[in-house]
């Protein structure tokens, strides 16, 4: 039985989803909601192995290079598993699920920006993921040109900082970014109900603001 309630956060790197998804589940949780954050691809002991796999960009020299439907499967691989470890047992418990990425990614990053289409990707989404969607969609497109300055610095920082190389996808041509902003598009116009845009390049306060907004009125 589900009793809970299932938000995802969708957009372009640098587009300030993950922000804004700590943001809610800080205001949530001391509002005295049970509240439980994942990410994709992640958020389980496999899936984080997977994440290593697709996301940095120096694996491509040790594995050769990945083919584009097989970095759709092992995003689909990461989802069941999350699915049946993380996100089945949270909404049956009642807790409200705060998920960045989801289906709608593979749609927008494979789909469009790999071009494997979305039939393909809709296909998988019923094989692995029993076609479970989201209560809520908060997909996040501010103009193309801010998102990508902003995730090609951070990812820098990260590699010089941290060590951390997550910059497979960041390195991708402004083309490519530009079909998975156009998909996004496609995937929202006939879901207006599931999939809130917000096209603002304002503040992480206004835009905090306006999410607590929609997530209050349909909780
Ligand atoms: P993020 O955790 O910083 O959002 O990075 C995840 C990256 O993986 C991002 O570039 C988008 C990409 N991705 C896909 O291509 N397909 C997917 O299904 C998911 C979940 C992520």
């Amino acid at each position: 039985m589900r009793r809970g309630y299932f938000i995802t956060f969708e957009g372009l790197d640098g587009s300030g989803k993950t922000t804004q998804l700590r943001r809610l589940a800080t205001a949530l949780e001391s509002e005295g909601q049970s509240v439980v954050t994942l990410r994709q691809p992640g958020g389980t002991p496999l899936g984080d192995r997977i994440r290593g796999i697709l996301l940095d960009s120096g694996s491509e020299s040790a594995v050769g290079p990945i083919a584009p439907a097989t970095e759709m499967a092992l995003m689909f691989a990461d989802r069941a598993q999350a699915i049946a470890e993380v996100i089945r047992p949270a909404l049956a418990a009642g807790s409200i699920l705060l998920c960045d990425r989801y289906t709608d990614s593979s749609e927008a990053y494979q789909g469009g920006g790999r071009q494997l289409g979305s039939q393909r990707i809709l296909a998988m989404h019923a094989a692995a993921c029993d076609n479970l969607q989201p209560d809520l969609t908060l997909l996040l497109l501010p103009p193309l040109e801010s998102a990508l300055k902003r995730a090609r610095r951070r990812n820098q920082r990260h590699a010089d900082k941290l060590g951390v190389d997550e910059g497979r996808f960041e390195r991708e041509s402004d083309e490519f970014y530009r079909r998975i902003y156009d998909k996004y598009e496609e995937i929202a116009a006939p879901e207006p109900y599931r999939i809130f845009r917000i096209r603002d390049d304002a503040s992480i306060d206004f835009i905090h603001t306006r999410i607590r907004e929609v997530v209050a009125a349909r909780l």
